[in-house]
């Protein structure tokens, strides 16, 4: 279903006409996340408004690989999008400290965002108008335009800020994922971003069981990267919507260098779904599989072990917290 009428560079058009209009003079601020839904976003505001645009970008610590310093010199040194990005990976942790409760982590997660946000964006002075990347599934997801409420992780109109903005514009608000995607390639932005699998707002913290601590996320990062960077290099990404690696904090018993070793697990997760609302457990080449688990018992410090999830959505969810 399409929720505008013509084509999508006369959505382009309309969209920045809107947010000129809108914005007037004023500045205006984007929180990006990395995320093709605020990236096309933070183009379209500074095709509109250029300069008086400052985006902010939270690195809480619980990012991919490389993720922060990717988004940083493709905004800031390739779009020259006034680019602040705010290192709270400490704070995040020591918020954290101690707390195992998944719920509790999502929760504790949220609200040190919207903290660290407020603050960056205080210390900005009066800033008129704040862009968000809302979707329309967003809105229908949370029981907007008379929906019925599935889910309530993603909320409209964004994060409840203790800010006043004079307005706030949500310039994708009726489009949907493939029209976000198809509009961000429109706009020049890499496959890479464009096509990129969803990535949970709480990032790898719910994908890390247990305490978070840096040497454990570490280790998620690196082994994520390497099955990611396989599944890549197969060519089979366009196949399977979601796939990341899990520490399940599952500590066993391996042999390496002839010596007893009692190290992490990595869990394997990639599915392959329509909607998200259900999925089937992707089934990968062995050889592939061999390969990544000889990469990551080898390269990461600190894994013995590589167990693949086969389980469906339901009973699973897609992410294991
Ligand atoms: P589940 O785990 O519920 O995930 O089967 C379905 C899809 O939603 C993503 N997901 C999230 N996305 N914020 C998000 O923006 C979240 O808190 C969140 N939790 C799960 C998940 O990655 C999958 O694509």
């Amino acid at each position: 279903m399409i929720n505008f009428k013509g084509t999508m560079d006369n959505f382009i058009t309309d969209a920045l006409d809107g947010i000129c209009a809108e914005a007037s003079d004023r500045p205006v601020l984007c929180a990006l996340s990395g995320g093709v839904d605020s990236a096309v976003c933070a183009v379209l505001a500074h095709k509109a408004v250029g300069s008086r645009l400052t985006c902010i970008f939270v690195d809480t610590g619980f990012m991919r690989k490389n993720e922060g310093d990717n988004v940083m010199s493709l905004f800031r040194d390739t779009y020259e999008i006034n680019l602040i990005r705010v290192d709270a990976e400490e704070r995040f942790l020591k918020k954290l400290k101690g707390v195992t409760d998944p719920e509790q982590k999502r929760k504790i997660i949220g609200e040190e965002f919207i903290r660290v946000f407020e603050e960056e964006a205080k210390k900005l002075g009066k800033v008129g108008c704040l862009i968000q990347g809302t979707i329309y599934p967003d809105i229908m997801e949370s029981g907007g335009d008379g929906h019925k409420q599935v889910k309530a992780h993603h909320n409209v109109g964004g994060m409840p800020l203790n800010i006043e903005f004079e307005s706030v514009i949500e310039p994708i608000k009726m489009l949907f994922k493939e029209e976000v995607r198809d509009c961000g390639r429109r706009l020049g932005l890499p496959e890479s971003f464009v096509n990129r699998q969803p990535f949970p707002g709480p990032g790898l913290a719910v994908r890390c069981l247990g305490e978070l601590t840096k040497p454990k996320l570490e280790i998620l990062r690196e082994a994520d990267a390497i099955f990611c960077g396989e599944i890549e290099k197969a060519g089979l990404q366009g196949q399977i919507q979601q796939y990341f690696a899990v520490l399940p904090n599952v500590q066993s018993v391996g042999v390496r260098n002839d010596e007893r070793c009692y190290e992490e697990t990595i869990v394997l997760r990639a599915v392959t779904t329509d909607d998200f609302i259900t999925a089937k457990p992707a089934i990968l080449p062995h050889e592939l599989t061999e390969t990544i688990v000889k990469r990551i018992t080898n390269g990461v410090k600190g894994v013995n072990r590589v167990v693949y999830d086969f389980t469906p959505k339901p009973s699973g969810t897609v992410e294991w917290e």
